[in-house]
């Protein structure tokens, strides 16, 4: 049996990439995040350490043990200091071509037979990153759910070259070194959350767009009709609505069904800008 992940790499320091750096180093684990710059540096920095001290703030954590997780990760600007890695886990823009550009340079940089390499695609069939590397059978989606610390769930995806040694590691890290529950999707656009949850947000911005609705009022009535923590315009919001749009995009690519194909408002919200939470501003205002 491959030994237990000690020591974790993760490119991109988003939204998802910060979340996943934080479990991690909660966790004990030793965690290097690759980043494109100083800049990307400060700012994930930045999101890591207020999430921490929130949850000092809230009395979930010590002082000294966030201090501890935070000197746990270390950030680098080339995927070269990722080389003594045992586990790799890419988490850059939902976009093909740069996450292909990702794998292929980690397969040059990462000697280790045995590495992982994972992605937290949201919609990338994962055979399609596997076959940019000459291991494809250490390639696996690991799919974490936003906000990382908080979401129990880690949905796992193998391809159809994915062997069995890399199936064991994900689920032994994230079940028991990150204290997850997984759930196995098949390889397909969207795997299993977003082929339910992107068709239902799709619908709720289109009843916006035509006029049927209000943004408030169709959160409201799913907030207190279904019991759901926000409804579904806050939540694209929290997801982000070029994330949003990103996976939609993915999935009709793959299906090419009219369900998720990004209505037009959906577009010109990303064009223009309005992002949901993270730019301050989508279908609702943020402070
Ligand atoms: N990081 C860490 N902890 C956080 C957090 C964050 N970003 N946001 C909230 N929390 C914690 C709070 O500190 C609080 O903890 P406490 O109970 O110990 O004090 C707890 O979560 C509840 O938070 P709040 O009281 O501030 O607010 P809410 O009760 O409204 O919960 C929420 C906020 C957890 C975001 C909740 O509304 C929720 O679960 N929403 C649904 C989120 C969801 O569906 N995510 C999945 C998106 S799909 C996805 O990610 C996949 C991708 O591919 C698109």
């Amino acid at each position: 049996m491959a030994a237990p992940i000690d020591r974790v790499g993760i490119v991109g320091c988003g939204t998802m990439g910060s979340g996943i750096a934080e479990v991690c180093a909660m966790a004990g684990i030793d965690v290097r995040v690759a980043v494109s710059g100083r800049d990307s540096e400060y700012r994930g920095r930045n999101r890591l350490t207020a999430s921490l001290d929130r949850a000092v703030s809230k009395g979930r954590l010590t002082e000294s043990a966030r201090d501890n997780a935070l000197s746990r990760v270390s950030f680098v600007t080339e995927l070269e200091g990722l080389a003594d890695r045992q586990l790799v886990i890419e988490s850059v823009v939902e976009d093909e071509q740069a996450k292909l550009h990702v794998f292929k340079d980690l397969d040059r940089v990462l000697d280790a037979p045995d590495v992982v390499l994972a992605s937290n695609t949201s919609s990338i069939p994962i055979i399609r990153l596997a076959h940019a590397t000459s291991r494809p059978e250490s390639v696996v989606g690991i799919h974490f759910f936003n906000p990382v610390p908080v979401l129990p769930l880690v949905e796992l995806v193998a391809s159809l070259a994915t062997d069995d040694t890399t199936r064991g590691v994900v689920e032994r890290f994230a079940v028991d070194r990150l204290g997850k529950q997984v759930v196995w999707s098949p390889d397909r656009a969207g795997f299993m959350v977003n082929a339910l949850l992107i068709p239902y947000l799709l619908n709720a911005i289109r009843m916006v767009e035509s006029g049927f609705t209000s943004a408030e009022s169709l959160d409201r009535a799913m907030e207190l009709g279904c019991n759901h923590p926000m409804g579904p315009l806050r939540l694209a919001d929290l997801i982000g609505l070029d994330v949003v749009a990103s996976i939609a995009e993915a999935m009709y690519q793959e299906f090419k069904e009219p369900l998720h194909a990004p209505p037009p408002l959906l577009l010109r919200m990303v064009e223009g800008k309005a992002l949901g939470r993270k730019s301050g501003g989508g279908f609702h205002h943020y402070a």
